[in-house]
């Protein structure tokens, strides 16, 4: 049974940002200059992000997803996937990543074990793709798209963060593609973390107004379900089609009553919130030997410190780390 937390939220899931490296330095992520990496010596190792996991497993977390930075770009990911997937407990491990490595890792995380993936992906031209992604090539994500979806990496949900006179325009677009099968769009309201907040709400779209764009050009949207979940992201289908739009507001309507998530971060800090700088550290812990009850003792810390809600709209915004160091 999960772990209730002090507002009584059951917390089932934990995601592991592997690595604060990416490929990508994508506008409302890092600055462009990008973010000093950190050195290999403070990142965790297979090894104890195993022990993190194992131990998250015992206390009834049963939901793993690997982030980053980009998941992908860490060397041996694959058998980290393997490893993480036979620890008893577990029923879901899925992994958010920009799917630029998909085309060529998509099948051996399969046979790894890996049940899904989410991708983010924020326009579909490929000029603006370069502009928001700084590095990155459209064909590049859509092949991994692609790949994932092959190699039944399935449901593929595709994360788009709204962002005003960036790509707002493209919602319609985005929404259009649910009809074709094996296409499930989510749109995220931009969340401002550091040095990126007054950015973020000078972009800030509510998802209210998302929804009322796509019923003018395509019609209703009518609930609906989408396997995978337990997530924040509410789910709609327009009339005849296969896949879902997905919506999800942590400005307009937080679902922090809801949250059961923990964070482990690629340098080993356990983080209760993802809006909140409150952190406990595992890593040291780790190397001096702890034994795994004094693991679990620590997880069950950061579940108690769990707050209650995030205070963004009292301007309480964290500056300890950008979004990439931290996995979404
Ligand atoms: N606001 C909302 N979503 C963000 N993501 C990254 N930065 C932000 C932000 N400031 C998204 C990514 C990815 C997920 C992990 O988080 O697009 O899909
Ligand atoms: Fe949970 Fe914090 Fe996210 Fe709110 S902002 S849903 S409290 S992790």
């Amino acid at each position: 049974m999960p772990y209730l937390d002090s507002f009584n939220r059951p917390i089932s899931y934990l995601r592991v940002s592997v690595t604060d490296r990416c490929n990508l330095r994508c506008v409302y992520c890092m600055p462009p200059e990008g973010v000093p990496w950190r050195p290999h010596g403070e990142v965790l190792r297979y090894e104890e992000i195993e022990t993190v996991v194992r131990a998250a497993a015992e206390l009834g977390i049963s939901k793993i997803r690997l982030t980053g930075g980009e998941p992908l770009v860490r060397r041996g990911l694959v058998d980290l996937v393997s490893t993480i997937s036979c620890i008893p407990g577990l029923d879901d491990l899925a992994m958010t990543t920009n799917g630029t490595l998909l085309a060529r890792y998509a099948k051996e995380l399969k046979a790894a074990g890996l049940k899904r993936v989410n991708v983010s992906l924020d326009t579909l031209r490929p000029e603006r793709f370069r502009r928001i992604t700084r590095l990155g090539e459209l064909s590049a994500t859509l092949e991994g798209i692609a790949a994932a979806k092959e190699a039944d990496l399935v449901p593929v949900k595709i994360n788009t963060v709204v962002i005003r006179c960036l790509n707002d325009d493209e919602v319609v677009d985005f929404a259009r593609l649910t009809r074709a099968p094996d296409w499930h769009v989510r749109f995220i309201e931009v969340m401002p973390l550091g040095d990126n907040a007054d950015w973020a709400g000078n972009g800030y779209v509510p998802m209210a107004e998302v929804r009322e764009r796509i019923e003018r050009e395509l019609g209703e949207l009518r609930p609906a379900r989408l396997g995978g979940g337990g997530g924040p992201a509410r789910y709609y289908r327009l009339s005849g089609a296969h896949g879902t739009v997905g919506f999800i507001t942590p400005i307009s309507e937080h679902f922090c009553y809801q949250c059961n998530r923990l964070r482990l971060t690629a340098d080993g800090k356990l983080r209760p919130c993802l809006l909140s700088d409150y952190e406990i550290d595992l890593r040291t812990p780790l190397r001096q030997g702890a034994a795994m009850e004094e693991i679990k003792h620590l997880i069950v810390e950061a579940v108690r410190a769990k707050p209650e809600r995030h205070h963004l709209s009292e301007q309480v915004i964290p500056q300890g780390r950008v979004m990439s160091e931290i996995g979404g």
